[in-house]
């Protein structure tokens, strides 16, 4: 895999009077270019952190302590040369070029990340005139288009129009258009089409998918929505308490799960086959992420918990055969016994897909 960006040990904690909240506490993976990587947990895992992270936008009292951002910026030729964006200033010269030029990002609040003062349309010129070498004219006309393709009616009219002017979902799709109107080499998609309907949904996905292709874009989706990951992307993470606990290929994880984590995230999904009448839930809830938890944080809520090992030792991430990571207890020489989703098939990428 031709590595864009690879994040290792990313720790980004909020200094709460309360404690110290870690959001994300050791989050590692990478995305190769043109690939999309698919981020999936429950609320409050710390995939929205993640993002902001890696585009060096957490606000205080929150703040990056620890990790690299490698990033491999491709250069004139065919070379290309890493930089560690966290060792760049947040605000300086060479973050302001990468933030919204080569990385963009569509946020999972529209609304608030648009300015309520600007006209949108000179919102998204603007970041056109700041990444790109084109006149302002030019810069408008971009604009008009990129709002064309993002389905919005009388794009032309609407480029005057301010924030409040406009629907939750409209917003979310000036986003879109904002984002993408540079040609990143990397998008981040926090929740992109959750304030969307269905159709307008399919859209802008399908949208996303033709540029991701067209222009050799990778894309971090981020979501709740697993059919929409089976649909979109070629690799998985899955997030639980500001760790990646699974990183594998969309395929490998769907077909054969291995972390009971991610074995319950897929159990709670719906089955055209499900004589069921309720939908599996995962037992209990997140814990803050406050709460210092001895051993893996999921063993209060596991189905495979084993007394006096789970709680007890922190997992570290293992490489298994097939090129997957995990990081659990089940696949090290403390397992007393087999992993009980060893072997059993929950659905395909593309059953799930369909649903
Ligand atoms: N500004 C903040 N101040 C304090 N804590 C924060 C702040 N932003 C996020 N957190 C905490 O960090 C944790 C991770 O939040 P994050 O927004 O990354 O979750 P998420 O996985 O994106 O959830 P969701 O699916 O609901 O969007 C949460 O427990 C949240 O309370
Ligand atoms: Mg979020």
């Amino acid at each position: 895999m031709d590595k864009l960006l690879e994040v290792k040990n990313l720790q980004t904690h909020f200094f709460m009077a309360e404690g110290v909240a870690k959001a994300v506490d050791g989050t590692t993976f990478s995305i190769g270019r043109g690939q999309v990587l698919g981020v999936v947990g429950e609320s409050g895992c710390g995939k929205s952190v993640t993002a902001r992270s890696i585009m060096r936008m957490v606000r205080p009292p929150g703040h990056t302590v620890d990790g690299e951002i490698l990033y491999s910026r491709a250069d004139e030729g065919s070379q290309s040369t890493e930089i560690d964006l966290l060792q760049l200033p947040a605000t300086g010269p060479e973050m302001r070029m990468i933030r919204g030029g080569e990385i963009a990002m569509i946020f999972q609040e529209p609304r608030a990340s648009l300015s309520p003062v600007h006209r949108i349309g000179d919102q998204i010129s603007e970041n056109i005139l700041l990444h790109q070498d084109v006149t302002s004219s030019q810069a408008e006309e971009i604009a008009v288009e990129m709002l064309r393709q993002v389905h919005i009616p009388l794009a032309e009219q609407r480029m005057q129009a301010f924030a409040h002017q406009l629907s939750g979902g409209m917003c979310q799709r000036v986003m879109i258009a904002m984002a993408l109107s540079c040609h990143p080499s990397l998008l981040i998609a926090d929740e992109p089409t959750t304030a969307l309907d269905v159709t307008t949904e399919a859209q802008i996905l399908e949208l996303m998918q033709g540029l991701q292709a067209e222009l050799d874009m990778a894309i971090m989706f981020i979501t709740h929505d697993l059919g929409v990951v089976a649909d979109m992307a070629d690799e998985v993470a899955v997030m639980y308490l500001g760790k990646v606990v699974e990183a594998g290929t969309a395929a490998d994880i769907f077909r054969d799960p291995r972390h009971p984590y991610t074995v319950a995230l897929l159990e709670s999904l719906p089955r055209m086959d499900q004589k069921r009448e309720w939908l599996q839930t995962i037992r209990g809830v997140v814990p803050d992420p406050y709460s210092t938890l001895s051993g893996c944080p999921f063993h209060p809520r596991c189905a495979d918990f084993m007394p006096g090992v789970c709680d007890e030792i922190v997992p570290q991430p293992i490489a298994l055969d097939d090129g997957r990571e995990v990081r659990c207890l089940l696949y090290t020489e403390h397992a007393e016994r087999a992993p009980a989703s060893e072997g059993q098939a929950l659905l395909t990428a593309e059953e799930i897909s369909n649903q």
